[in-house]
């Protein structure tokens, strides 16, 4: 009998340093879930990385393994998923040229992240213009179904529609055109400072991010000095932005549903609460820190993970850009 062919997932977290309890949540956690029922590019899109500078190279290539070995602890599997840096592939800026010139650039200047991220800067590169295009690049470039990532990225994947339905009227019939997959809960997981904000690596406020490999002494700090609510009462509700990311972070580590938390301990107190999440996050990350630190150890493993995702990534880019530079009349 014919193997029915997997459907086609891409998605990566750029080597910025560790992570957050959102991109793990949000993202890696779920990955980790789909890996098996898809045909998964998990790549490391190094290149993004450097849309705003300044930045240190070496320090980047050291990012570049430590984000491999955060995918690795968090459970991707090297043997069924292709995993390598964006950079090493030759077909991601190519691409993303073809899309480029297919791009209203008003359409790059109403971007969300672009306009949070160049607020308040005095350098912006047309790098961070120019992201969502080499993102569109990296999801096209391999025929991608799926996207799945955090509720930041949505506008991100919707410009990669965009962009697939242009080329495709453009020149042919030829790239599918892919679905952003958005988790229900911990789509976006606030800051425990600013339950309105998202967490982020780049906060100034460091007490409302907490990180995956952190000490479990600085993890109970953070949960704990969480801000949370005026009233009373364990629950999910607009009114009750910090405590209702407690809740989704708990019920996310705990693999329990919302409405088993809340059913019981919706009568605890806010302190005792937040202790019980941030013991719960501290026995999840356990392992997860223990495997890290193995695999740090060892460059040599981590290289030839890349070089094998790179080898097959390379002949399906070769593909892909044979096609598109056919179709755009390119010789
Ligand atoms: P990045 O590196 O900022 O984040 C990696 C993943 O984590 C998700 N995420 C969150 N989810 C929930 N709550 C949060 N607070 C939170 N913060 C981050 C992000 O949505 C993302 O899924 N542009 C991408 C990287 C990228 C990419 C791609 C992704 C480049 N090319 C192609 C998919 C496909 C980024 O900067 O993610």
């Amino acid at each position: 009998m014919e193997e029915k062919q997997k459907k086609i997932i891409v998605t990566g977290a750029q080597p910025t340093g560790m992570f957050h309890l959102g991109n793990y949540l949000g993202a890696v956690k779920n990955w980790r879930t789909l890996q098996h029922d898809y045909e998964c590019f998990f790549f490391i899109p190094n290149l993004h990385s450097i849309t705003v500078p300044p930045y240190v190279p070496a320090e980047l290539r050291k990012r570049t393994y430590s984000m491999l070995a955060q995918y690795l602890a968090c459970g991707l599997d090297p043997e069924s998923s292709h995993m390598f840096a964006q950079s090493s592939v030759v077909g991601h800026t190519e691409l993303s040229w073809i899309l480029g010139c297919l791009t209203p650039v008003g359409q790059l200047f109403r971007m969300t992240q672009f306009k949070s991220k160049s607020e308040n800067n005095d350098f912006v590169g047309s790098g961070l213009l120019y992201y969502p295009i080499l993102m569109a690049a990296d999801i096209l470039l391999y025929n991608a179904d799926c996207v799945p990532v955090g509720e930041d990225q949505k506008q991100h994947v919707e410009l990669t529609r965009d962009l697939a339905i242009k080329f495709n009227q453009t020149y042919s019939e030829t790239f599918k055109v892919p679905e952003p997959y958005i988790l229900k809960t911990c789509a976006r997981v606030y800051s425990l400072q600013n339950p309105t904000k998202k967490m982020s690596k780049s906060d100034a406020n460091k007490k409302g991010t907490v990180f995956l490999f952190e000490s479990p002494e600085d993890i109970q700090k953070k949960f704990r000095s969480a801000v949370t609510d005026s009233g009373s009462g364990i629950y999910c509700d607009p009114e009750k932005p910090g405590i209702t990311n407690l809740v989704e972070i708990f019920a996310a580590v705990t693999e329990q549903s919302i409405e088993a938390v809340e059913n019981q301990y919706r009568s605890y107190d806010y302190g005792t609460f937040k202790n019980v999440v941030a013991e719960a996050v501290i026995e999840h990350l356990k392992p997860i820190q223990a495997k890290y630190a193995e695999l740090m150890a060892d460059q040599t493993y981590l290289q030839s993970v890349l070089d094998k995702g790179r080898e097959f990534a390379q002949k399906c880019a070769n593909r892909m850009m044979a096609k598109v530079y056919r179709k755009a009349g390119m010789i």
